[in-house]
């Protein structure tokens, strides 16, 4: 027996608990757990046992299960799902996202009359990635900013996260990412470790929960969709669906952002390779 199997059975999760359990997160979430994330999901499933007063795994399955109880699932989702990330991550893309992609779009968007810019950020999780892209389109702005409508739309499947990037606290250290003035403008100090997104920065931002499974309702496309170190977590066909909704949201020349170690091959999407994990949709097409 290997180690994580011994760990396993200390916490005491049967196979066929396991399987309804990833089923579930299959059914949900789109995430197909493997044999490694057992112990992982063992521990987590426990403390939410305590926590509900249940004194089984398929007792609490059936509470999942039953209609009408969204609170719990997202419970267990909160639990189960990764939401590390980072201000500033993948640099290389925010850069090329500030000075090449977004000028070129407010340009398109000006010439066709309007100045209303559409951003998606997909997998918000604790609020990092959209207030930056926030920040990025007030600072590329600037002066002319209050004549353009901005908001970023931010959504997750995790109401927890969401409910932390809504407050837009966060510690003093991972904010260096971000330039000097940038952290000036955008950050008052809370307290000697942590720091608050100033109001006209939240205001910026949407949150809102939802599955990337379940079929979009936004009815106008976006100008650009940031669906970073989601897809991931994915099977195949789960991750080509969602990709292929994704798609069909993006505006004429509107761009898709991946995380840096996801990939697509665009061809099969109708789409074009801006650089690596960033992709186009044609003008025409
Ligand atoms: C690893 S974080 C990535 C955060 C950020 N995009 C980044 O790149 O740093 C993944 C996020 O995806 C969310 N997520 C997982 N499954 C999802 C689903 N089916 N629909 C929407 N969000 C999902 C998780 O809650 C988590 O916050």
């Amino acid at each position: 027996m290997s180690e994580g199997l011994a760990g396993i059975h200390r916490v005491g999760l049967s196979d066929a608990e396991y399987e309804r359990l990833a089923d579930l997160v299959r059914k949900w979430m789109g995430v197909s757990l493997e044999e490694r994330n057992r112990p992982m999901v063992a521990s987590r499933v426990q403390k939410l046992l305590r926590s509900t007063g249940l004194s089984s795994v398929s007792a609490y399955c059936d509470l999942l299960e039953r209609q009408g109880d969204p609170a719990a699932i997202g419970r267990f989702v909160d639990r189960i799902t990764t939401h590390h990330t980072y201000f500033y991550r993948d640099a290389d893309q925010f850069e090329a996202y500030r000075r090449e992609y977004l000028p070129e779009i407010l340009r398109r968007i000006e010439s066709g009359g309007n100045r209303d810019l559409r951003v998606w950020c997909a997998a918000a999780s604790t609020g990092e990635e959209p207030y930056t892209l926030a920040i990025i389109a007030q600072e590329v702005l600037g002066n002319a900013a209050p004549q353009w409508k901005t908001g970023v739309l931010a959504t997750d499947i995790s109401v927890g996260v969401l409910e932390q990037a809504r407050r837009g606290i966060f510690a003093v250290e991972p904010l260096a990412r971000l330039p000097e003035a940038w952290q000036q403008r955008w950050f008052r100090p809370l307290d000697a470790e942590r720091v608050q997104a100033v109001k006209a920065l939240r205001d910026e931002v949407v949150f809102r929960r939802f599955n990337l499974l379940d079929p979009l309702p936004f009815k106008q496309p976006f100008h650009f969709i940031f669906c970073r170190n989601v897809l991931i977590y994915f099977n195949p066909a789960m991750r080509r669906e969602v990709l292929s909704r994704l798609r069909d949201k993006l505006a004429p020349g509107g761009y898709l952002f991946l995380g840096s170690s996801e990939s697509l091959v665009p061809q099969e999407y109708g789409l074009e390779r801006a650089r690596a994990s960033v992709f186009r949709r044609p003008l025409h097409g």
